[in-house]
């Protein structure tokens, strides 16, 4: 399969964010933000791939400022790294007030994306072309992503296997909870 450059699948949506968008504090839904993240995932990784993709794994949702009603919003959409069928797309999120021209970044996340064929078998992406020190630092930073990812994983399964509420009630100690009465005697007896 002959690699592809990144370039060639670049994708931005830029959307205005109308009053039917807002939530009750007047800011946009951070779900609408979300649909549009993912639209541009979809529309950067099928480009790259060729064909239909489907979402995976969503990292790093953390937005950083919210957006207004009345913001045009642009969402700027790049393959990061290419495995055998998956993909990363990396997603820069800017804010434009375009009363005062200023443009906030809201946020960057990653989406990871495989690649699938008409029957919805796993299907080979074109390896990706690096062009330039930016793509290499962002491939060689995926493959990180990708194994900090699976060491999260394993950890959470453990977590959650070995996890003895008896044993670790003590840290509720300095939460933000309480215990209805009786209950931490039911719990250790
Ligand atoms: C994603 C999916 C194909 C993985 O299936 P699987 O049997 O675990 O397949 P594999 O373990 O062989 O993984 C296939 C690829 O997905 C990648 N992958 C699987 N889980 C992943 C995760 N949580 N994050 C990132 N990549 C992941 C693997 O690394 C592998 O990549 P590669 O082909 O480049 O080596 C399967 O879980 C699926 O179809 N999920 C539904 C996706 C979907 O429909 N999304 C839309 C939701 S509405």
């Amino acid at each position: 399969m002959e690699p592809r450059a990144a370039r060639l699948s670049h994708t931005t949506i830029t959307e205005l964010m109308i009053p039917a968008y807002a939530n009750f504090g007047g800011k946009v839904h951070g779900g609408v933000i979300l649909e549009l993240m993912d639209k541009v995932a979809y529309a950067c990784a099928a480009k790259h791939a060729g064909g239909y993709c489907v979402t995976v794994a969503v990292e790093g949702v953390a937005f950083r400022a919210p957006v207004d009603v009345g913001d045009l919003v642009s969402l700027h959409a790049a393959v990061n790294y290419v495995g055998n069928s998956s993909l990363l797309v990396g997603i820069r999120v800017e804010a434009e007030n375009v009363r005062v021209h200023s443009v906030r970044h809201t946020n960057t996340s990653y989406f990871w994306m495989v690649a699938k064929d008409d029957d919805g078998n796993l299907r080979k992406v074109p390896p990706l072309l690096l062009e330039d020190r930016d793509q290499v630092r962002r491939f060689l930073e995926a493959i990180h992503r990708k194994e900090m990812q699976r060491r999260y994983a394993a950890e959470l399964n453990n977590v959650e296997s070995d996890l003895a509420v008896e044993r670790e009630l003590h840290r509720l100690g300095d939460e933000r909870c309480t215990l209805v009465p009786g209950l931490t005697t039911e719990l250790t007896d």
